[in-house]
């Protein structure tokens, strides 16, 4: 072939087509309401509804191919959104089928990305006891990646209720009991889910939930009523979601619960007093599950038209599951319970989020085989898979520094014992958030177990290895314990893997009873009792094991650790991750103490010691946790200096500098949360003895020190009153830092008068 000079130009020709075509092809934030506007004036009232109607997927239909009705329905514009479908090639159909649709506007697909979409990472509340904001956002950059490559545009995530029950199972879910680490991590949550660009390839919109007060369901039973002051609900709750919506999210969900007597769909003053008026957020609300049509349930509207028109006036615009706003909101427009600009608004913040997810420009954005392929498990994900479960475990105890297990160790022979030792399949180390939903066809060979990775690396170290599980399934008739006995009396060191299984947290898996099910506080406490015991939980929530505990020598809550299950804990075990996990939440020592949480009030007669009469306490109980809000150990120690302050008082817009000098006083490099608290001594209501206003994650070798340096101004001293007022009040407060929020230091400063 002869050589044509003009070749070389080809590709910079092709390149700079492309780069017309695509910044033609995407429509600019500032046309995204012109192109609202000539839309709204083509729709019909049918298709305007439609856009409100979110319809179940394949999941919930339990059927892989689409209907014929279900296409018939997306061709005629009858449906805005698809929830919980995971078929690649008939969301491709599907949105085919939407572009056959007069006005060719695309499907929104969305899903519950709880803790991973493909490749599974440990559950958000054991996230949440990594404290490490940065690792959060980079895990929820991968889900989001992950599942827009899958098709999905929309993730029902964060969930960012407070909860300080851990009866109720969602409690995995969220970020624990605290507004002050809730509000960082929801934030990180959102940025991690919707990167800079909600256009892109690589992101989800978010979608906060649930808005409000879900988490404090009475008697920690799901779906259960709520009732608190304002006060509370704007100190304790709201924050997160605030936090949230400062950080962009794009959509909102409503709550299943009541609050104060009114269902939180169709809550006006939550969804449009305080999220859209008072805070300014113009986003997306879509109602939790049927949560419209609950409302007759829960005896507040007399009918689907009723309830349509109540919720829609509230403020919320989507109706996930469909069926009220599709029997009931025409019927409300003609009843005039409801006004065509109330529904117009609602339809304008569901096309505005398909424009803003680059969903017009081009509706296969996410459904590219090619890019799918090349997108989903890759072996980097897999990395921070391990490296957030081993952040996220939190050493308990630590008996003679029994932990981490090394070759030069007294032991030789270990046993690891329990039903979660080696359990293969898809029922544990996740929730059932990743089982129900994603983890379908999935096999058992994604997960990494305690043994597939302790048995092998332990034995190259020079230690005899057993494995012995013990069936807690239904399935087996009589529990044995006869191979576990004989394998631990034959050795001379105990791993037991014992804890709940992922289909034992999550939505509707509330509990009575925080014990460890099925006789297994026994299998730790009575199979082994001159052997020393390491005790490996894994759980979703915080639990109740005083027998196994005592007689463990060593103790790691695992959490539900994902994937990476095996890898994480070797590293912890075999001291190559030194622990540095931090409880998100306070385990109380048995389930009567609930709810039991570290920043409480102080009451006018504090108890210091069981049993001092007419004080708050228990005849048959401490008052104190089994372990505080942010405690966890290491394998190193850490010691805290006295606390310095710049000075001894500020004035509103000052700032005092609290600063602690930490330092790594044992043999091994470690991390240590370092955790500032504030108390307020004289406000003009009461207030919590402690609050949790910053933290810094510190790592230091062996022997070095930090100086650690907190900023505090009468911002962070705020509070709402019963006035609704927000703000601080002049006087005396107390600041403590220390590695959790129990044994601190403490000096005390005075906020003056402007
Ligand atoms: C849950 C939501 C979830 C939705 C869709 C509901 O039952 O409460 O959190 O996003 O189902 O799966």
């Amino acid at each position: 072939m002869q050589y044509n000079p003009y070749l070389r130009f080809i590709p910079t020709l092709i390149f700079m087509l492309l780069l017309n075509w695509s910044s033609a092809q995407k429509t600019s934030v500032q046309n995204i309401d012109t192109n609202i506007e000539a839309l709204m004036k083509k729709m019909t009232l049918d298709e305007k509804i439609g856009q409100l109607l979110q319809v179940p997927g394949d999941i919930s239909t339990g059927t892989d191919v689409q209907s014929d009705d279900l296409l018939k329905q997306v061709k005629t514009g009858m449906i805005g959104s698809i929830l919980s479908h995971t078929n690649f090639d008939n969301k491709i159909k599907i949105q085919r089928a939407a572009m056959e649709s007069r006005l060719k506007i695309p499907i929104i697909f969305g899903f519950d990305v709880i803790h991973g979409y493909k490749t599974i990472f440990p559950i958000p509340l054991a996230q949440a006891a990594t404290w490490d904001i940065d690792l959060i956002e980079r895990i929820e950059r991968i889900a989001a990646t992950e599942a827009g490559a899958d098709g999905q545009n929309w993730t029902f995530a964060p969930m960012v209720d407070i909860s300080r029950d851990p009866r109720w199972g969602r409690v995995m879910e969220g970020a624990g009991e605290d507004p002050f680490l809730g509000s960082q991590i929801a934030a990180a949550r959102v940025r991690g889910i919707q990167g800079n660009d909600l256009a892109d390839k690589t992101t989800l919109a978010a979608c906060v939930k649930h808005f409000a007060g879900y988490g404090f369901t009475e008697g920690g039973r799901d779906y259960n009523t709520v009732d608190m002051s304002e006060q509370r609900l704007r100190n304790i709750v709201l924050p997160p979601f605030k936090a949230a919506a400062d950080a962009g999210a794009a959509t909102f969900m409503n709550a299943f619960n009541t609050l104060n007597g009114v269902p939180a769909s169709m809550d006006k003053h939550l969804v449009t007093d305080i999220l859209r008026d008072e805070w300014a957020w113009n986003g997306l609300v879509v109602s939790d599950w049927n949560s419209f049509g609950e409302t007759i349930i829960h005896g507040a509207a007399d009918n689907e038209m009723d309830a349509a028109a109540k919720c829609l006036n509230a403020g919320s615009d989507m109706d996930m599951t469909a069926t009220t706003f599709r029997n009931g909101l025409k019927k409300a427009l003609e009843n005039k319970r409801v006004t065509q600009e109330k529904i117009d608004e609602a339809v304008r913040r569901v096309l505005r989020l398909k424009f803003q997810l680059g969903l017009f420009d081009d509706p296969f954005r996410q459904l590219d085989p090619t890019y799918r392929e090349a997108t989903l498990e890759k072996p980097e994900y897999r990395d921070l898979a391990r490296k957030a479960a081993a952040e996220s475990m939190v050493l308990l105890k630590n008996e003679g520094g029994l932990l981490p297990l090394t070759p030069e160790g007294p032991f030789r022979r270990i046993a690891i014992i329990g039903p979660y030792a080696n359990s293969k399949g898809h029922k544990d180390y996740m929730s059932f958030w990743t089982l129900g939903l994603g983890m379908r066809e999935y096999d058992s060979t994604k997960v990494v177990t305690p043994a597939d990775v302790l048995k092998p690396f332990l034995e190259k170290q020079g230690f005899e290895v057993t494995v012995t599980e013990i069936c807690l399934d239904a399935t087996c008739s009589e529990r044995d314990y006869s191979a576990a006995r004989t394998a631990s009396q034959q050795a001379d060191l105990v791993i037991v893997c014992v804890g709940e299984q992922g289909f034992q947290c999550g939505e509707s898996r509330s509990v009575a009873s925080l014990e460890l099910n099925n006789d297994q506080e026994n299998i730790a406490r009575y199979l082994y009792p001159r052997k020393p015991v390491v005790l490996v939980m894994f759980n979703s929530r915080p639990m109740v094991f005083p027998k196994a505990y005592e007689k463990a020598s060593a103790v790691l809550l695992a959490w539900q650790p994902g994937f990476e299950t095996g890898n994480a804990l070797n590293d912890v075990l075999s001291g190559k991750v030194n622990p540095s996990g931090k409880l998100p939440m306070t385990f109380p020592r048995n389930e009567g103490q609930i709810p039991i949480y570290y920043n409480h009030l102080n009451t006018g007669r504090p108890q210091q010691d069981q049993g001092q009469m007419w004080t708050s306490g228990y005849l048959d109980s401490p008052v104190s946790p089994a372990f505080p809000f942010g405690y966890g150990m290491s394998y190193t120690n850490f010691s805290y200096s006295e606390i310095t302050l710049n000075k001894s008082k500020i004035r509103p817009g000052e700032t005092l500098e609290v600063s602690v000098t930490v330092t790594n006083t044992g043999e091994v490099a470690g991390s240590e949360v370092v955790q500032l608290y504030i108390q307020d001594l004289s406000a003009d209501i009461a207030r919590p003895v402690k609050e949790l206003k910053g933290f810094e994650k510190i790592s230091l070798e062996k022997g070095a020190q930090k100086r650690v340096t907190f900023k505090i101004t009468d911002k962070d001293l705020a509070y709402w009153n019963n006035e609704l007022q927000y703000k601080a009040d002049p006087g005396f407060f107390k600041v403590y830092v220390g590695g959790d929020s129990r044994y601190v230091k403490s000096n005390s400063f005075e906020l003056q008068a402007q």
